[in-house]
Parts: C-alpha cells; sequence; structure tokens
C-alpha cells in the first residue's frame, strides 16, 4: 500500500496513545491541515489508547474518526490505515512498529527510537525491510523543528561558526522530586532509562542534527539516582506528576529503577569535545533544554524557556560591535516554518514543532522526493543517538571510555 506518489490520495491517520504525547500529535493532525498547504489530505482515521484512557471520548474530543482499545486489531489489521503515529511509553515501541511496518504501513515513532538498544536494533531491521518496500519511518524529535534549532542547523552547517570546538548540551527539568509517584517514567522495564533515555536522547539528537556530526566516544559518564522509593500511583498511566494516592489513605512505596540524572563528555568525528547533561533533579529549570555551540569563527546558543530566540556571536564582526546578538527567529521571510503562522514576532509554542513535523510527514509520504526543510529523522538515523545513549550507560556503569562503534 505503501510507496509511489499518492498525491491527492486521502493520508489516513491512526495515532496510538493518547495523553500527554496522544494530546500533543492530536493537535498536530487537526492544525496542520489549517495552517500549512499539504501535498495530500489528510484524515484522522483513528486514535487507540488503553481501555483506562477511554479513547472513544478522547477521539470524540480531539475529532478522530473512531477511538479503540487495541492496536492489533483495530489499527494494525486495518488496511485502510496507511500511517501509525506511536506516542505510547517506550517498552512497546518496537511491538507497535515492527507490526504495523509488516503489515504494510508507514511508521512515525516518539522518541527514543525504544527502550533497550535490542528493541531498536530489531525497529531498525523491521525499518531497513519496509524501506525497501518504499515505507517510510520518522520519530518525532520534534525540536529539530523549533525555527531557532533550524536556523541554528543552517548556520553551523553552512559553515558560518567555522570549525566546531565545543558543544554544550543540557536538558534540564525539576519535576523528578521525592513527591513524584512511581509513574512509567521510573521503570526500567517501561522506560529503558530515565533522564537520560527521555531527555539526553533529546539533546544528543540536536547535537547531531545541528552540527550535522556524529559522536564517536563518550569518554565518561556518571548516572546517579538520588530518590530510591516512590509512591506508587493509584491509578495506571498517570501523566508526569500523577497522582499520589487519595488524602488519608496508606501509601504503598515502590523502588525506581531508573536513573534521575546522567552527565557524560564525549567526542565528535569532526573533532569537537562535547558535555551532555540530564535531569530532573535541577531544581529551578522548568524545562531548560539548551544547547551552545562554540566555533571558530563564532557561537551559537538557544535555551527552550525562550524558544523563539536563538542567540548568535559572530568573532569576525568589527571589534567595536563584535559581541552577542539575539536573534528573534519569527521572521517568516527567512525562518524555518515560521511563514505557516503568525507575523512577525507573535511567538509560537511548543505545539507548533509537532505541526511542523506533521507537515514534512505528510508531503514526504505525499511525493517521497520531498526534502523538508530541515532534515527529518528516520529510524536509522535515530538509532545513532541510541547508540550514543547506550554508550553513555556502559560508560556509567564500567567507569571506562566507550566507542559508539563498541555499541553498534
Ligand atoms: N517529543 C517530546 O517532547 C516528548 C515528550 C514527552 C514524552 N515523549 C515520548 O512520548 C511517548 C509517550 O509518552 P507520554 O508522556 O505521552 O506518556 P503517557 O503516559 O502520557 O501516555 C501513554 C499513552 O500510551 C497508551 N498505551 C500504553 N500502552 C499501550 C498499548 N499497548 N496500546 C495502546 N495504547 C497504549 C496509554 O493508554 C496512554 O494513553 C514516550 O516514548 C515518551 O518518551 C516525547
Amino acid at each position: 500500500m505503501a510507496g509511489k506518489s499518492r498525491k491527492n490520495e486521502v493520508l489516513n491517520v491512526a495515532l496510538i496513545g493518547t495523553q500527554f504525547m496522544g494530546r500533543a500529535h492530536s493537535n498536530a493532525w487537526l492544525n496542520v491541515t489549517r495552517f500549512f498547504n499539504l501535498k495530500r489530505p489528510v484524515s484522522m482515521h483513528t486514535a487507540c489508547g488503553l481501555p483506562v484512557d477511554k479513547p472513544e471520548a478522547f477521539a470524540a474530543k480531539w475529532g478522530w474518526g473512531q477511538g479503540v482499545p487495541n492496536y492489533k486489531r483495530d489499527v494494525v489489521a486495518n488496511p485502510d490505515i496507511e500511517l501509525v503515529d506511536i506516542a505510547t511509553p517506550n517498552h512497546v515501541h518496537a511491538e507497535i512498529a515492527i507490526a504495523a511496518l509488516e503489515a504494510g504501513k508507514h511508521v512515525s515513532c516518539e522518541k527514543p527510537l525504544a527502550g533497550t538498544l535490542a528493541d531498536a536494533k530489531q525497529m531498525v531491521e523491521a525499518a531497513k525491510k519496509a524501506k525497501r518496500r518504499k515505507q517510510h519511518t520518522f520519530v518525532w524529535f520534534n525540536y529539530r523543528r523549533v525555527p531557532a534549532i533550524g536556523l541554528a542547523h543552517q548556520l553551523v552547517t553552512s559553515g558560518k561558526l567555522g570549525r566546531i570546538y565545543h558543544v554544550r548540551a543540557a536538558y534540564l527539568q525539576e519535576w523528578g522530586g521525592p513527591d513524584t509517584p512511581l509513574v512509567w517514567r521510573f521503570d526500567r522495564k517501561v522506560a529503558g532509562s530515565g533522564a537520560h533515555g527521555d531527555l539526553n536522547a533529546h539533546i544528543i539528537d540536536m547535537a547531531r542534527f545541528i552540527t550535522g556530526d556524529e559522536v564517536t566516544e563518550v569518554v565518561g559518564s556518571v548516572e546517579e539516582t538520588f530518590i530510591k522509593q516512590r509512591v506508587i500511583p493509584e491509578e495506571y498511566g498517570a501523566e508526569i506528576k500523577g497522582k499520589a494516592g487519595r488524602k488519608g489513605t496508606k501509601k504503598r512505596m515502590g523502588r525506581s529503577t531508573v536513573d534521575d540524572l546522567v552527565i557524560f563528555l564525549a567526542r565528535f568525528k569532526g573533532g569537537a569535545v562535547a558535555s551532555f547533561e540530564a535531569s530532573r533533579l535541577s531544581t529551578g529549570n522548568k524545562n531548560r533544554n539548551m544547547i551552545e555551540i562554540n566555533g571558530e569563527h563564532g557561537s551559537i546558543r538557544f535555551d527552550f524557556e525562550r524558544m523563539n530566540e536563538l542567540d548568535y556571536y559572530d568573532a569576525n564582526a568589527p571589534a567595536a560591535v563584535r559581541g552577542w546578538t539575539n536573534i528573534m527567529c519569527t521572521d517568516g521571510t527567512v525562518h524555518p516554518y515560521v511563514a505557516n503562522w503568525w507575523p512577525d514576532a507573535h511567538v509560537i509554542g511548543y505545539e507548533h514543532t509537532f505541526v511542523n513535523q506533521a507537515s514534512d510527514i505528510v508531503n514526504i509520504l505525499a511525493s517521497p522526493s520531498v526534502k523538508p526543510v530541515v532534515p527529518i529523522a528516520d529510524f536509522a538515523d535515530a538509532y545513532k543517538t541510541q547508540c550514543v545513549l547506550e554508550a553513555a550507560i556502559v560508560s556509567a556503569r564500567e567507569r571506562r571510555p566507550v566507542k559508539v562503534r563498541e555499541i553498534t
């Protein structure tokens, strides 16, 4: 069913997962047809979630054609569905993606590609076979589609900073304190890892994407779990904060089996050195996804808490005016994706990054030769990030440098 150019044919999408990312993706599929001139019409065909999440009510609220509880029966086996969009916890990415690919569907999957390297490997193998049948895979590394990050990518890969010396990336959150209950994100069997797979996955991808370079070695890594016991939530699938039991009821405690924080040092093929930090215990930092890149001719720095801005330092500017320039990345004539949104400086937010990505997915599925304005990650690309994540885990465990090629 997948393959040839399908311009004008309706693209039937099925979403799996109906909570945090389920809402972000639903918003994207809902709005992409309104804000972008797509090369194919899109139909929000089916939303699938566990019965506890009431998928019928979710579907009705977000404009999906139907809400269903069983992805194998109701999505994979439905020949009308062409794209399966996965927004579930990490432990089921592989089984859903592989089943959908084997059924001839395109797949877009949330990050990290998988909770474990073994799962990720199977997904890449399935994607490789599917690619021969002209099926596509995509991974929702949505930060690539922040206009300021798109601009950073354009500046760095066009050589504006010259030789890159130093990449400094950190993704810092504070929500993982002792009062946060034992939601799936603290269960290694479900999540694979903690802050590492959740947050370092994003900044490894961003560092690779912005520089166009690859990490070759993790030189050293530290992993720590500070909060070892957490309250078991009353309800399954609580979103990030969850509800830690009714007032007055006795709290049951369970063990967190993931890291709260992972910091590692790395080397890039092109010679740059890098530091990566992911933490859910960085008190005061809400969603501080930041990256700074220092090069021979200049630097860039970005902080998601001010996502419409990119700071740029031009080392070749006249000395009298040399300094950091704060660029408002909202000019539709030059900044990626912005032309589809609002007039200059009418800023955009988190949700727009998903809409931007949905537009690229649709246009590629309309016409496989389409090249999006910034590159999009497929399973093979996301696997490279997964290997760096794994190298950092091995480095922390064995207290030694780990070459990424040892992992692959
Ligand atoms: N790109 C981002 O910025 C970003 C942010 C948060 C989470 N994520 C990723 O998105 C994914 C989902 O995270 P979330 O925060 O939305 O989780 P969540 O707990 O909020 O929602 C998970 C959903 O998956 C559904 N689900 C679980 N198992 C299922 C199954 N077998 N069949 C059908 N539905 C099933 C649940 O019913 C629920 O609706 C994870 O991989 C996570 O790493 C990405």
